[in-house]
């Protein structure tokens, strides 16, 4: 029997051929494990109505972390008519898996290391080394949404939001609510998760992104939520900063942050902001973890047009497979993997088209695994 049991879910597009080549990776680290295929993805939503089938709920329940790829989402009107004929009309409704599964097992930390890996020319800078902490769960992404907005809700909220109600008298259909909603508990649980990570990791500084001076109520529980946080780690300097002073100062100087903590959607647009300062998205690795199940995958999405190339960097899919092993306890090879991946970076033979090279999706997880 493995040691690990592990759920491979491949999804849609290049999400198939960077799981392919992270698993040679892993195989040549020696992780020993098994891994159980689970169906996921648009052909599942197209087919049965559901992208993410319970019975890939249920395998999820029995093991002990999974690798995820990607999953193709389209717009609402393109979903419903990609439906098999048998199930349009019964008000099925898409809504993307992954974002489902960080809700469903409770996977509420999102971290999203960018580390700029010596020698490669995709670096905005040498030596940036910043580790995003997104919420995971709650924020922009309640899934609290309202289109048309029931007449009800129009009601209350015009008699709770005055002065300003602007869909006082417009018909439901024509505006469209999405709630942000956060919580103290959830705001507290990723903020302490970043403040954990920098004390493991002798980190310097947390830095709490936000737009509290406008949304006062989410953002300004968040920020409150920080303060009170960081008074148990004394050793460690917080600050903060509004969401978008922080993407100026990012660019303008990487160096003075260290870990970043965030809402939800403003984790979601800081973190590819970060994975391009250290060579986009092809290196942009990211872990979702609960305290009972974690799922890795890349920061990237199945990107349609490069499917069935073998082209796109598979970096950030095995850098995802090294967190998984991290998280797994079986940190001496995710130090070999990391190492490996480094030195191939740095020899800057194998490249793939990102890093203007030719080699394929597989040579480069060859090369790493080479090297392990
Ligand atoms: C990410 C992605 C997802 C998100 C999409 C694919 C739903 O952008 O993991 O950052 O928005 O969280
Ligand atoms: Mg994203």
């Amino acid at each position: 029997m493995s040691k690990f049991k592990i759920a491979y879910l491949p999804g849609d597009g290049v999400g198939i051929e960077v799981l392919e080549a992270a698993k040679i990776v892993l195989d040549k680290s020696g992780f020993d494990a098994e891994y159980i295929h689970g169906d996921i993805g648009w052909e599942f939503w197209c087919k049965e109505g559901d992208a993410f089938p319970e019975r890939t709920v249920e395998l999820l329940k029995n093991v002990d972390a999974a690798l995820f790829g990607a999953i193709t989402s389209k717009p609402v009107k393109t979903a419903q008519a990609e439906l098999l004929p048998e199930l349009q009309g019964k008000g099925l409704v898409y809504r993307s898996p992954i974002v489902r599964m960080r809700q469903m097992f409770d996977l509420y930390i999102c971290h999203r290391p960018c580390k700029a890996y010596k020698g490669n020319a995709l670096n905005f800078k040498e030596n940036i080394d910043i580790v995003v902490f997104r919420e995971n769960t709650e924020g922009m992404y309640s899934g609290v949404e309202f289109n048309p907005v029931p007449e009800e809700l129009s009601a209350l909220l015009t008699k709770l939001s005055k002065p300003f109600a602007p869909f006082k008298d417009i018909p439901g259909d024509e505006f469209a609510i999405s709630c942000k909603i956060n919580t103290k508990k959830g705001s507290e649980r990723i903020i302490r998760a970043a403040f954990e990570f920098a004390k493991k990791f002798n980190r310097k500084k947390v830095t709490v992104v936000h737009k509290s001076n406008v949304v006062r109520a989410t953002d300004g529980l968040f920020l409150e939520t920080a303060k009170e946080v960081a008074k148990d780690f004394s050793g460690i300097e917080m600050d903060n900063a509004n969401i978008d002073a922080m993407t100026m100062w990012l660019l303008k100087n990487p160096f003075n942050y260290d870990v970043l903590v965030a809402p939800n959607l403003f984790g979601d647009i800081i973190s590819d902001l970060c994975a391009q300062m250290v060579g986009g998205l092809g290196f942009g690795c990211s872990g979702n973890i609960g305290d009972k199940l974690a799922v890795f995958e890349p920061t990237h999405g199945s990107a349609p047009k490069y499917f069935g190339m073998y082209k796109v960097n598979p970096i950030a899919t095995i850098l995802s497979g090294k967190m998984m092993l991290d998280w797994l306890g079986e940190k001496e090879k995710a130090e070999r993997i990391e190492k490996a991946t480094a030195a191939v970076i740095a020899e800057g033979k194998v490249k793939t088209y990102d890093m203007g090279g030719s080699n394929t999706t597989i040579e480069m997880a060859k090369a790493i695994a080479e090297k392990l």
